[in-house]
């Protein structure tokens, strides 16, 4: 048998054609959007559009890691004929914008001292161990998020708030409001991570009103970083990869 790093090399799409292309996008949309994004510029998986990837960027790399899934992390591998894989493989190398990396014009060092500075973003984020837990850990974020992405969360976090971050706000028969983000919730009870990192749980009898706004619970802080200052935090929230 071959060892698999020649299998990767031997391997070639079949299944490389504009329209093969497009059946990809179906699948992708259907199957690959919810955690990758809708354009592939990631969410809770990995930004898609780099053309470089960490678990290899062969043809033959990317249908086994489709098909199969990752061991160990959020991505199961998905049942589907070989064709409908390879199709997916070709609109994932569509998706790229060549060349790996973005080019992204601040200065990583600068924005780094910034983060911890100015924003209180510490207290809700955790960042290579340290750090508050109502917002995602961002240690790997320019590994799983594409620049713009990454602006956009910062000026206008309301435009796309992370699915695992809904925002929640229940109102208790004694007219309290507790406010925080959805973890759980069935025909019966509601689960949230409330503002000051408690797990609350609340039996539905007990809440008057229960109230999902299409708002983050990151405040928009465009107003703190402007111009150089927010291309410079860019950076260095973009220059974080896993070890
Ligand atoms: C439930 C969420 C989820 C779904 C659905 C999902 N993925 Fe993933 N995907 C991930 C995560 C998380 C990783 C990162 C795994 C790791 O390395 O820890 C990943 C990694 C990958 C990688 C490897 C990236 C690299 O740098 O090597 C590829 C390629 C990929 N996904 C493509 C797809 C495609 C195509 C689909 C749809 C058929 C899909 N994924 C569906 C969560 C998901
Ligand atoms: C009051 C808590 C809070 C503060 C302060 C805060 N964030 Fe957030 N942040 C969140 C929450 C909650 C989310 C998830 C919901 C969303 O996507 O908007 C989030 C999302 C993000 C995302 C998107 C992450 C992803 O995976 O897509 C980025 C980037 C981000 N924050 C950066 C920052 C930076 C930089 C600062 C400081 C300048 C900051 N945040 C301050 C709570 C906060």
């Amino acid at each position: 048998m071959l060892s698999k790093a020649l299998q990767d090399r031997v391997q070639e799409n079949p299944h490389t054609t504009e329209a093969d292309v497009e059946a990809g996008a179906k699948v992708f949309q259907r199957s690959c959007s919810l955690c990758h994004g809708a354009d592939g510029t990631g969410g809770d998986g990995p930004d898609l559009t780099r053309g470089v990837f960490r678990h290899g960027s062969s043809d033959a790399a990317l249908f086994r890691n489709i098909l199969t899934g990752i061991p160990n992390s959020g991505m199961g591998g998905i049942y589907q004929p070989d064709k409908s894989i390879w199709q997916v493989v070709s609109y994932v190398r569509s998706l790229s914008r060549g060349g790996g990396e973005e080019e992204v014009p601040g200065d990583p060092r600068r924005g780094r001292l910034l983060y911890m500075s100015r924003g209180s973003c510490s207290d809700c984020h955790r960042l290579n161990g340290s750090g508050g837990r109502i917002g995602p850990d961002l240690s790997d974020l320019g590994w799983r998020r594409a620049p713009d992405h990454i602006r956009a969360s910062i000026v206008d976090p309301a435009e796309s708030v992370a699915a695992d971050y809904r925002t929640v706000e229940v109102r208790t028969e004694s007219g309290a409001i507790v406010r925080g983000v959805l973890r759980n919730e069935d025909r019966f009870s509601i689960q949230l991570f409330d503002e000051f990192e408690n797990l609350r749980s609340f039996q539905k009898t007990e809440l008057t009103a229960i109230d999902k706004p299409e708002e983050s619970l990151m405040p928009p802080l465009g107003s703190f970083f402007r111009g150089r200052d927010l291309d410079d935090l860019v950076a260095y929230l973009y220059s974080l990869r896993p070890e």
